[in-house]
This record gives structure tokens, C-alpha cells and sequence, in this order.
């Protein structure tokens, strides 16, 4: 199966990875050298940590091989057309994932390759950060009734991925950005079109509405990567949200504090907050291991 955008796991997918990784993250050794020999293309045409180790680790740690293939050398769509290269990279290997600007590229790749394809984070959404967004919230409470507060850029694959993938798993979700910079029409009824029974979404221009009496607030950078040209006209717009002890005081009095990283420190979020008792930003980077060995444990059964 091919994994572009979070709803493809289905609410019974989505709940059996979210286990598998909690699984995997208390008992490493279980699954160690369990897919021998398989291969893993991590392709990357924007920059990374976070998903570029974790996923070779996940890879490694699973006994497979993974080869990172970064876009100065593969020239995605330039010196190759993008359908050629899936073609290609599907006579040679067993995975292909890749972190692309343009979602419409990766269902191209999709169309192209039989090797299941998976998304490392386009411009649509980012599926693998929500599943580590949603095991670390697990961590916290039950999904199942929970209140996530997104305070920011609403329109980013940050926020379209944890929407969907809270409405399916039971939790509720207020975003808050301001005009212009809200979900898209799209992402809100697909997330609608989801929802389980009892949750609630709501989208606000009132940081303050969306946090109150939340279990978790999440924010992202005000900028994804490929809008810098507008970095500037964004940090005016989107000042009045950043994420400050002020604000993340109105949450429920145990809430945690989520960022899929890298943050810009002082811009959409404080120091005092990311680096709060109660933030759990490390776990969730953490996360992105145990969640991409679930994940692959479950497309390459
Ligand atoms: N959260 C995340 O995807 O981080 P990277 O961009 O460093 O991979
Ligand atoms: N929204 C950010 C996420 C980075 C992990 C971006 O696309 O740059």
C-alpha cells in the first residue's frame, strides 16, 4: 500500500500502527532484524533531520537497507522526469519514500512504481509526523476524547496531517491562525468526512478559544520550507500567535506541548514553553523512529 496522506491507513490501520509502534518503542530487541535484506529508497528533494535519521535507523534497525538519495544528485523532475525515476528506483528497491515540494509529484511517483510509496513530508501533508504526533499524545491520555489545540499556520502539512489523523483516531481539534492562513476548505471536510463519533473540529482566528482547557497545544513554523520568499509578510500576520507561557497557561492544567521541529525559537514559539516541563517536543521527534518501523512492518508484511 502506498502511505501519501494519513487517511490511506484507515481508523483500523491507523490504530493497529499506532500499537505496533508503542510495541516497537518498549520492546526494541522484538523486532530487530525482522524484514532481512529489505530496501529502503529515502529520497529528498527539501532538507531533514529528523526523518532522514529516524527513518534510516528504522530501516537498519529492522535489517534492511536503506539509501538516501538526496535531489542535487537524482535531479527529480529536471534531469529526470519524475514518473522515469519511480520506474527505475522500482527495479531496484523494495520501499520508496520521498520528501517532495509538490504533493502532485508524489502520486505521480505512486502511479508510477509498484513498490509501495510512502510520504516523507510534502507540501499537502507530512503522514509520518501525525502518527508520531498521535503515539506521543497517546503517551498522554487516551486519543479517544481528547482536545488538541494547533495555534498558527493552519493551511501547512503539519496541521491537514494531525487533522485528519486526530478526526479518524477520536480526537477533537480547534486550529487557530489567522485569516488567510486558516485549513483550506478541503482539509476541513475531509477531516469532517472522517471524524469518529463526539469529536469536535473548529477553527478559530482566537488562540485563546483554541487553547482553553486543551490537553495539547501544537504549533509549526510560520514559513514551511519553500515559502522563505514569504517568511516576512508571514511572521507579521501570524505574530499574534505565537505559542507563549501566557497562552499555554489557558490549556487544561496538565497539557502537553507538541512541535514536529524544527522550531524557530521566539517566532511561533517561545524558549520557556518548548523548553516547558510539560513540552514533549523530544519524545515526539523520538517517536518518528518507533512510528516509521511500524508503519514499515506493516507495507512490507
Ligand atoms: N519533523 C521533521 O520532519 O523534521 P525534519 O524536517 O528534520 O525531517
Ligand atoms: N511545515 C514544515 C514542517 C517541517 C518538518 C515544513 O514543511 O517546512
Amino acid at each position: 500500500m502506498d502511505f501519501l496522506q494519513i487517511g490511506d491507513l484507515g481508523r483500523d490501520g491507523l490504530t493497529d500502527t499506532l500499537a505496533t509502534a508503542a510495541r516497537v518503542k518498549l520492546e526494541r530487541e522484538a523486532v530487530r532484524g525482522t524484514r532481512p535484506g529489505v530496501r529502503v529508497g529515502l529520497f529528498f528533494e527539501k532538507p531533514s533531520l529528523r526523518t532522514r535519521v529516524s527513518c534510516e535507523v528504522a530501516v537498519t534497525d529492522l535489517g534492511g537497507v536503506p539509501f538516501v538519495l538526496k535531489q542535487d544528485e537524482v535531479g527529480l523532475g529536471k534531469r529526470e522526469g519524475v514518473a522515469d525515476v519511480a520506474r527505475v528506483l522500482d527495479r531496484y528497491l523494495d520501499v520508496l519514500a520521498f520528501r517532495v515540494f509538490r504533493h502532485t509529484d508524489l502520486e505521480a511517483l505512486a502511479a508510477a512504481a509498484a513498490a509501495p510509496v510512502v510520504n516523507l513530508l510534502s507540501d499537502r501533508e507530512h503522514p509520518c509526523q501525525a502518527l508520531a504526533d498521535l503515539q506521543t499524545l497517546a503517551e498522554h491520555r487516551p486519543l479517544d476524547g481528547a482536545v488538541v489545540a494547533f495555534v498558527g499556520d493552519g493551511d501547512n502539512n503539519v496541521c491537514t496531517s494531525l487533522m485528519i489523523g486526530a478526526a479518524v483516531m477520536g480526537v477533537s481539534i480547534r486550529v487557530a491562525s489567522p485569516a488567510g492562513y486558516g485549513p483550506e476548505k478541503e482539509t476541513l471536510a475531509a477531516a469532517q468526512a472522517v471524524a469518529a463519533p463526539g469529536v469536535d473540529i473548529v477553527v478559530t482566528d482566537d488562540p485563546a478559544e483554541a487553547v482553553r482547557g486543551a490537553d495539547a497545544v501544537y504549533t509549526d513554523v510560520w514559513a514551511s520550507m519553500g515559502q522563505e520568499a514569504e517568511a516576512a509578510a508571514r511572521r507579521e500576520r501570524l505574530d499574534p500567535y505565537r505559542v507563549d507561557e501566557r497562552l499555554f497557561a489557558l490549556a487544561a492544567a496538565d497539557a502537553i506541548f507538541l512541535h514536529c521541529l524544527p522550531a524557530h525559537r521566539g517566532d511561533e514559539v517561545t524558549d520557556a514553553v518548548v523548553d516547558h516541563e510539560r513540552s514533549r517536543v523530544f519524545d515526539q521527534a523520538e517517536n518518528r523512529l518507533h512510528a516509521f518501523k511500524a508503519l514499515l512492518l506493516r507495507i512490507t508484511e
